[in-house]
């Protein structure tokens, strides 16, 4: 295996070709067998749904290099499962679990040069997504459908490591009720770039939004899921069917209890309530665990524990979390599925 020679320790998150992705074909009803190819570029109908019409969906997850030298999938299943409701909410033909866990190892082991190191803040995140092509001009869904995984690896979302990051409120909604927050489907994030341009050039690192129905609860931050945690030491996350349920905040539901001893709880945030929480952060499979340093908010910052040092349960749920990850920490029971690669020729 050829060393990409890259520094794994300030990768950011951007786009890097590897060497191999797979695609596999969806036609005649069912899917085709897939492949893993060099090619990075997908040859399309001009009248492909996924162009005209947002009739695409997609995943994050990360596959970690162990110290033992094993390589962890953190909870896939999960991602699978949220696909296949992506899928199902924009009328397109679901991927088993099966066929989606083993397409992920596939492009794992095919990039294995990729995987950064144990140690380092890097992982290598996939891709996997599927999306509307074939010829077609009609608002309809499409006749042909491509499933795709690639891999990147990358560090970070937000700036390196366990760093508190300040969030401003945004006046714009990212999902309606009832419509499609809860998918993890390309238009919300179309819905999502200006008001992330306008809170990124005003000096924050994005933007929360608020729900779309009475702009007075906390629903999302940016592309990661928002939480909070009280005076009294109970750990919440905004209750609302708009929300993308994220692996990474179902995890530390599970986690603030089982591990921490906190109370949790799915409730409403109230934007006028924030006094209530003495930590707050922003989680997901590329932000990790950001500390939320402040949120700016009627022309105003409120800061929870500081704006330069992490409080001490986001600290330990961010440990945990990465431990887990990492397979330093024992996992709950079926939450990390080791991606066994073939030996390098
Ligand atoms: C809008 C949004 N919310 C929350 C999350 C967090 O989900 P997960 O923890 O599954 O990565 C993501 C993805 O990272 C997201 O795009």
């Amino acid at each position: 295996m050829e060393d990409p020679k890259l520094d794994w320790d300030a990768l950011g998150f951007n786009y890097r070709k590897t060497d191999l992705r797979y695609v596999c074909h969806w036609r005649d009803g069912q899917w085709q067998t897939g492949y893993l190819t060099e090619d990075n570029q997908l040859h399309l109908s001009e009248g492909s749904t996924a162009l005209h019409y947002g009739q695409q969906c997609f995943e994050g997850m990360k596959a970690y290099r162990c110290k033992d030298g094993s390589i962890n999938l953190f909870r896939p299943d999960r991602n699978a499962e949220r696909m296949k409701r992506s899928c199902a909410r924009l009328l397109m033909p679901t991927v088993s679990a099966e066929h989606f866990i083993d397409a992920c190892k596939q492009v794992v082991c095919a990039n294995e040069r990729f995987l950064p190191p144990y140690g380092s803040a890097s992982s290598l995140y996939l891709r996997p997504f599927v999306i509307g092509v074939g010829d077609n001009i009609g608002i309809r869904t499409a006749p042909e459908f491509i499933f795709c995984v690639f891999c990147v690896p990358v560090g970070p979302l937000f700036k390196g490591g366990l760093q508190p990051s300040n969030f401003v409120i945004s006046d714009y909604d990212r999902a309606a009720p009832n419509g499609t927050g809860a998918a993890k489907v390309g238009g919300n994030y179309a819905a999502s770039l200006l008001p992330g341009t306008e809170a990124r050039a005003a000096n924050f690192a994005d933007c929360i939004y608020l729900d779309p129905m009475t702009h007075t609860k906390i629903e999302e931050v940016g592309s990661a899921n928002f939480f909070a945690i009280t005076h009294d030491n109970t750990f919440v996350a905004p209750r609302s069917p708009s929300v993308l349920q994220g692996i990474t905040r179902a995890s530390l539901l599970e986690l603030a209890s089982s591990r921490l001893g906190l109370r949790t709880v799915e409730d409403d945030v109230y934007i006028d309530n924030l006094s209530a929480y003495k930590e707050a952060g922003a989680c997901g499979t590329a932000a990790v665990i950001t500390p939320i340093g402040g949120i700016q908010y009627g022309g105003r910052l409120h800061v929870f524990h500081s704006e330069h040092e992490v409080g001490p349960f986001t600290q330990r749920l961010y440990a945990e979390l990465m431990g887990i990850q990492m397979g330093d920490i024992e996992a709950p029971a079926g939450w990390v599925e080791k991606c066994d690669c073939p030996a390098p020729q």
